[in-house]
């Protein structure tokens, strides 16, 4: 009767040993098929670099579906840019990876502002995912002015006839009126003073209690821009800080 147990857990013992030893191999296709290990390369012409202000970052950012905050990213640096041209990877992208973006983060590695994008799904499942990049500056204005002014301003502050009180907010024009000029609305402000952003009437519109500063309500416009309006608003403000103050004999 022993012999017998001893024989039957013998058998099942080489059984359970062929089992997971199968089992293994199929777990090992099931990764390599999950994983899609792409890579997103960057690139683009760039003529003009600067740091942003301190706590934020440009990069080539990895986002989910459902937050703001990227699964991984590559700071973009000055020694990316060779002889003018930019070149950067963001390798082994995992399947959850739903976008990847030319972005402004913050030092929480959270979506400030998007500049440029690739939605993955949209695309072959190829290995390198190539995003050419339009920004031919790398600046804090040129940030401001592809992921800020061009999506949620320039309908309203186009050129021509199209600028609200007078203000165009178009590439090329928008910092020279906004930076150290008086606001047409409220003489005794500047739109943007440079070094001081609670002076700046661009911060009063955007504050959350700024709603009824003009006709317009651009609290609204700036929370229809879909990023974190806090995070943003402190980027603006980092960025009038590190504007020169207006020359007083000017
Ligand atoms: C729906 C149209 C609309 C959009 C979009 C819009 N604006 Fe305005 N904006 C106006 C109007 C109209 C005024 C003038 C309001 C007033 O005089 O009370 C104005 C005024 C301003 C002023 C004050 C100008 C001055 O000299 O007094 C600033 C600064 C400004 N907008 C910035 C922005 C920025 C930045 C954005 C994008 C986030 C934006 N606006 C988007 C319609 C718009």
């Amino acid at each position: 009767m022993k012999h017998f147990y001893f024989i039957y857990l013998l058998i099942l013992l080489v059984a359970l040993l062929v089992v997971t030893s199968c089992d293994s191999g199929d777990v090992h296709e099931v990764y390599r098929f999950k994983s899609t290990g792409r890579t997103a390369l960057l690139t683009g012409s760039v003529d003009e670099w600067e740091e942003l202000p301190e706590g934020y970052n440009i990069a080539l950012a990895a986002f989910g579906s459902t937050s703001d905050y990227a699964l991984g990213q590559r700071i973009l640096s000055s020694s990316d840019v060779k002889s003018g041209r930019l070149r950067v990877e963001l390798s082994q992208l995992s399947d959850t990876v739903h976008t990847v973006e030319l972005c402004v983060t913050n030092t929480l590695r959270k979506k400030t502002l998007s500049l440029q994008r690739l939605e993955l799904a949209s695309l072959p499942a190829q290995d390198t995912v190539r995003l050419e990049s339009t920004l031919r500056a790398l600046t804090s204005a040129s940030c401001l002015q592809t992921g800020f002014f061009n999506e949620a301003c320039i309908r309203c502050h186009g050129g021509g006839n199209q600028s609200a009180r007078g203000l165009n907010l178009t590439e090329g024009h928008s910092m020279a009126m906004l930076v150290n000029v008086p606001a047409a609305s409220h003489p005794e402000l500047l739109r943007v003073s440079g070094g001081r952003p609670e002076e700046s009437l661009l911060h009063q519109i955007l504050a959350e209690s700024g709603q009824d500063v003009l006709h317009v309500n651009h609290v609204e416009i700036l929370h229809k821009l879909g990023v974190d309006t806090d995070v943003l608003r402190t980027f603006i403000d980092e960025w009038i800080k590190s504007l020169p103050p207006k020359d007083p004999n000017s």
